[in-house]
C-alpha cells in the first residue's frame, strides 16, 4: 500500500465514524483483530515494510495511531472509541505476537495515548491465561495494564473449543456461567461479548437475565448449518 494509499483508508475510516456517530450510534469500534488490514499493521509476520509504518512494535502501530487520531479529531473528546484486539489471526489461532505483560503494556500504551477508550479483547476462550502465573485472561491483563474498561468475548456459554463447532459439532451446548460471572465480579473486564450462544438462541440474554437458564437452546443441526 503506498502512502497515497494509506491517506485514502484513514480518510475512509473517518468518513464511516462521521457517519456512524450521525446516524447516532452511542460509538464506534475500529477492528484491529484477527488479521484484518489494521492488524496486517501490527504483526511483524505482515507488515514488512520498511517506511515509517514498519519495524518494531511501536513503529508497528503507526497506521493505528494515525487512525485512531484522525478519527478522534472527527469525532470529538467525548465519543467513544474501541478497539478490537487479538493475539490469534484467522490464517494461524495460536500465535501470540505480543508473549510478554510488558511488550502488551507498551503496544496498549501508544493506542491509549492515541485515543482508544475501550478494548475489546478477542480470544477463542476467554477463560484461558494469557500469560504464566496468572489466571487473568487477555482482557483481564488488557484493564489491568491500561485501566480502561474492557470487553471479554470467546466461547462465553459454549462447551467446547471454536472449531470443534465445525469439525465435530461439538462446542454448541451451554455450560455453566460461574467462572464468567466470578470474573466479572472480581471486574476483571467489565463487558462481555456473545457470538455463536446468541445465533443459537437469541433470547440468550434474556433468558440468563430472567434466570430460565435451563431453558437455553444448544445449536440445532439446521441452526448449526446457517454457519458452515
Ligand atoms: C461464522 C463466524 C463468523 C465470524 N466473522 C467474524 C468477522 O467477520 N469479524 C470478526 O471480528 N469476528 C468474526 N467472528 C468472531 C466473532 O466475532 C467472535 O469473536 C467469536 O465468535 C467468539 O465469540 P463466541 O465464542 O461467543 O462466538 C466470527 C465468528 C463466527 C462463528
Amino acid at each position: 500500500m503506498s502512502e497515497e494509499e494509506i491517506t485514502l483508508i484513514i480518510q475512509a475510516f473517518v468518513d464511516a465514524a462521521i457517519q456512524a456517530k450521525q446516524l447516532g450510534f452511542n460509538g464506534i469500534e475500529i477492528q484491529g483483530a484477527h488479521g484484518y488490514l489494521v492488524d496486517q499493521f501490527f504483526w511483524d509476520k505482515t507488515n514488512t515494510r520498511t517506511d515509517r509504518y514498519g519495524g518494531d512494535l511501536i513503529k508497528r502501530t503507526q497506521f493505528a495511531t494515525e487512525l485512531i487520531q484522525a478519527i478522534r479529531t472527527a469525532v470529538g473528546p467525548d465519543y467513544p472509541i474501541a478497539i478490537r484486539l487479538s493475539q490469534w489471526k484467522m490464517s494461524d489461532y495460536y500465535v501470540k505476537p505480543l508473549d510478554t505483560p510488558e511488550k502488551l503494556e507498551q503496544f496498549l500504551h501508544v493506542l491509549v495515548q492515541a485515543g482508544i477508550d475501550i478494548f475489546h479483547c478477542s480470544t477463542r476462550r476467554f477463560w484461558e491465561p494469557e500469560y504464566e502465573g496468572s489466571e487473568l485472561g487477555f482482557a483481564g491483563w488488557v484493564k489491568k495494564l491500561t485501566g480502561k474498561p474492557t470487553i471479554a468475548v470467546g466461547s462465553v456459554g459454549l462447551d467446547d473449543e471454536f472449531t470443534s463447532l465445525y469439525t465435530e459439532g461439538k462446542g454448541a451446548g451451554h455450560k455453566d456461567l460461574d467462572d464468567l460471572l466470578h470474573r466479572l465480579d472480581q471486574q476483571e473486564f467489565d463487558l462481555v461479548a456473545v457470538g455463536r450462544a446468541l445465533l443459537a438462541d437469541p433470547a440468550w440474554a434474556v433468558k440468563i437475565r430472567d434466570g430460565r437458564v435451563n431453558e437455553i437452546q444448544a445449536f440445532s443441526p439446521e441452526s448449526l448449518a446457517t454457519l458452515l
